[in-house]
């Protein structure tokens, strides 16, 4: 929020000044955390001592008592290092305005040593401590899986101001009477009122007895306007992904998250990834309007839920941040996303985009606006950026590694030299489809997989329990749900056990002699499976499971060398996994099966919904926006369907970990199995009845 403009600034004698000449009618004032002071005539405001030293004091209502967002605390007692007595009774005891205040927020009333500096006023020597609350731009804390903090400083401000009631001797409009006051009260001139809430002015302004709150856009325009006094705006940053849709609610104010949710995306019906819903439009002369229409009604519906959630109305919501891959970017504007199911993938625009909520039919405050953050190519989008925007490899000298790892993998490497992006099709492998027992992340989802070399037996955790398979009270703890297929990381974490156990070589074939040792190993057609439970559901690891996931990790890491060819980096500092995925999968794991490139363990770590956090960084923080769109500039783009050592990277990539990289620091921690070759295709009993034949031929 902004400081107050009305209340005049008290003519400050600053530290070191001119202070002799006034000491004796002047008391001194020291703000902590910033350290300014200067001197002051008794009876001046706080807020105002605060405003004329540029000390960072927040305010809704202009110092009016009514915000509560000025707050600060005397600090008592001697203060050698500013030579300062500062006694309780140098300020001004608490006054009707400030009663008042508490007693309206009979909920949340100035805590015990808390003022309002707009009304109390300097009698003698201080010591003012302005809480972080209390300050505009303050920081957010961020959440365990982000990598920075946030400076808030949001596109939109709120203030309330007085408006002269309409007079016949004196005609002029409300609105112009409104800009009159904001000039006068807040300093803000030149600002534009918008025409889509033209129509609510004047019942704003009777019904709220001619004083309003406004919420003004970029210092600039007047977008939405409320009956009276208004202490929050909010603000939504959403991520579109193509399964789901995830969508953090925040106080504008606090920069705080007031709700968080998700929601499937509807689009899903029109098929299960990107590109089927591409073909769906190619098909389908209506198919794009409908992808559009499927998308912004999800969106609505998510928004409905976390506002209900946060008990907010969806008019108090006032910006908006969008970011979502290039096709669910183009979808939620309404372009058809045809020309980026061919080659060359052809954006329809790059750049970030400015729009109105109702010009894509988002139901909040219609004067809303929504930002939607720049795409870096064609198949490296928006959710790209927002990741590059929460992980800043652009302002680190150690090289990083940022993966998104969905049905397509979002690819940034570099450092603050030089930032490279690619995107990789791996497919929907990793998200539990095309697996014979794969599932969505759900309660009965197995996701830890443990294989003994020995015996190979195996336990496993499922998602819904704290238990191993092979504790006490296992059976009881899943009994709601059961064991009913295997999630992304769990397949992840079974076949990397598998290769480490020797179960598989490391070309991916289960190996059949084994079946000799083990029930687990079962012969099924021409190849192996490996059972990983047997109950109401049995669950198995196929041949084709193994393939799939081979073929998906393959695309995901010939990608990654791509760039590193391109960028001349040979050794990445840091790995950081984002996504729902990436945020599950074990990191020793996915390096053991070489989904990601060989580094120090401790160095690599996820990232969470880096997009969405990306998105919030965007809402919270003006600057961020224009952070990010110059950094997408200079990231150099690299399209992986062309580059002709793609598919020779492909196919290294097929071994586990690869066939030609060694992965030493990796193997340094972790037991590389002997290496064992088994024709695939060899069905046991076909390998039992060729060993008793050349024995007996012996
Ligand atoms: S500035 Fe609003 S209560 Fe003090």
């Amino acid at each position: 929020m902004s400081l107050p403009r009305k209340a005049k600034a008290a003519e400050a004698t600053v530290a070191g000044v001119a202070a002799g000449s006034m000491a004796g009618k002047e008391a001194w004032i020291v703000f902590t955390p910033s350290g300014r002071r200067g001197s002051f005539p008794p009876g001046t405001p706080v807020l105002d001592a605060a405003r004329s030293l540029g000390v960072d004091v927040d305010s809704v209502c202009g110092g009016r008592g009514l915000c509560g967002r000025c707050q600060v605390e005397c600090s008592v007692g001697e203060f050698a290092k500013h030579q300062i007595q500062s006694r309780a009774e140098n300020l001004s005891p608490i006054g009707e305005v400030e009663t008042r205040y508490s007693e309206r927020r009979k909920l949340k009333p100035l805590a015990e040593g808390r003022r309002l500096s707009c009304q109390a006023q300097i009698l003698g020597d201080l010591v003012i401590d302005v809480p972080p609350e209390s300050q505009m731009h303050r920081q957010v804390v961020r959440k365990a899986a982000e990598h920075r903090d946030i400076t808030l400083d949001t596109g939109v401000h709120l203030y309330y101001v007085e408006v002269r009631e309409a007079d016949m001797h004196e005609p002029s409009g409300d609105v112009q009477r409104l800009l009159q006051a904001m000039e006068s009260s807040w300093e803000l001139r030149n600002l534009t009122f918008d025409t889509e809430i033209l129509p609510d002015i004047q019942a704003a302004l009777r019904k709220g007895d001619w004083s309003v709150t406004v919420a003004v856009y970029d210092g600039r325009h007047v977008i939405a306007i409320w009956p009276g006094f208004k202490g929050d705006g909010y603000g939504l940053a959403i991520d579109i992904g193509s399964t789901t849709i995830a969508a953090h609610l925040c106080n504008l104010t606090s920069g705080e998250v007031v709700a968080t949710g998700g929601i499937m995306n509807p689009q899903i019906r029109f098929g299960e990834d990107l590109m089927s819903r591409v073909s769906y439009v190619m098909m389908h002369p209506e198919g794009s309007d409908e992808l559009t229409e499927s998308v912004r009604a999800g969106i609505n519906d998510l928004i409905q839920e976390v506002a209900s959630e946060a008990e907010i109305e969806v008019e108090d919501i006032v910006e908006i941040t969008i970011a979502g891959n290039p096709i669910m970017h183009h979808l939620f504007l309404g372009i058809s996303p045809v020309e980026l199911g061919s080659a060359p993938f052809a954006l329809a625009t790059d750049e970030a985009i400015n729009l109105w909520a109702p010009e894509v039919d988002i139901r909040v405050n219609k004067g809303a606006r929504v930002y939607v953050l720049p795409c870096i190519a064609g198949h490296v989008g928006a959710d790209a950026a927002a990741m590059i925007l929460a992980e800043e490899p652009y302002l680190l000298d150690e090289v990083s590694l940022v993966v998104d790892v969905g049905t397509n993998a979002e690819i940034v490497l570099g450092n603050k030299d030089q930032l490279l992006a690619c995107s990789s099709p791996t497919g929907p492998a990793f998200e539990g489809a095309q697996i014979s027992c794969g599932q969505r992340a759900a309660p009965g989802a197995i996701e830890r997989v443990r294989v003994d070399p020995d015996t190979l037996d195996v336990r496993f955790s499922v998602i819904g329990s704290e238990l191993w398979s092979d504790e006490e009270g296992f059976d009881e703890s899943i009994e709601a749900f059961g064991v009913t297929g295997i999630c992304g990381s769990g397949i992840i974490e079974a076949i990397a056990e598998m290769y480490l156990s020797g179960v598989i070589t490391e070309d991916g074939v289960v190996d059949g002699s084994l079946a000799e040792r083990s029930d687990r190993v079962i012969p099924e057609d021409r190849t192996f499976s490996f059972l990983l439970h047997d109950g109401e559901h049995r669950i198995v690891v196929t041949q084709n499971d193994v393939r799939q996931i081979q073929l998906a990790k393959a695309a995901l890491y010939a990608g990654v060398k791509l760039l590193l060819d391109r960028a001349g980096i040979e050794k990445i500092d840091r790995i950081r996994l984002a996504g729902a995925f990436g945020s599950h999968i074990d990191t020793k794991y996915a390096m053991v099966l070489g989904l990601i490139p060989d580094c120090d363990l401790d160095k690599v770590a996820s990232a969470g919904n880096a997009a969405g956090t990306g998105a919030r960084i965007a809402l919270l923080n003006v600057a961020a926006r224009r952070e990010i769109e110059k950094v997408v500039r200079e990231v150099r783009k690299i399209e992986t369907a062309i580059e002709p050592k793609f598919q020779e990277y492909f196919v290294d990539a097929m071994a586990i970990p690869n066939k030609r990289d060694a992965f030493p620091i990796l193997f340094d921690v972790v037991q590389k199995p002997a290496p064992k070759s088994v024709e695939a295709g060899e069905s046991g009993r076909r390998r039992r009845h060729r060993r008793r034949t050349a024995s007996s031929s012996d």
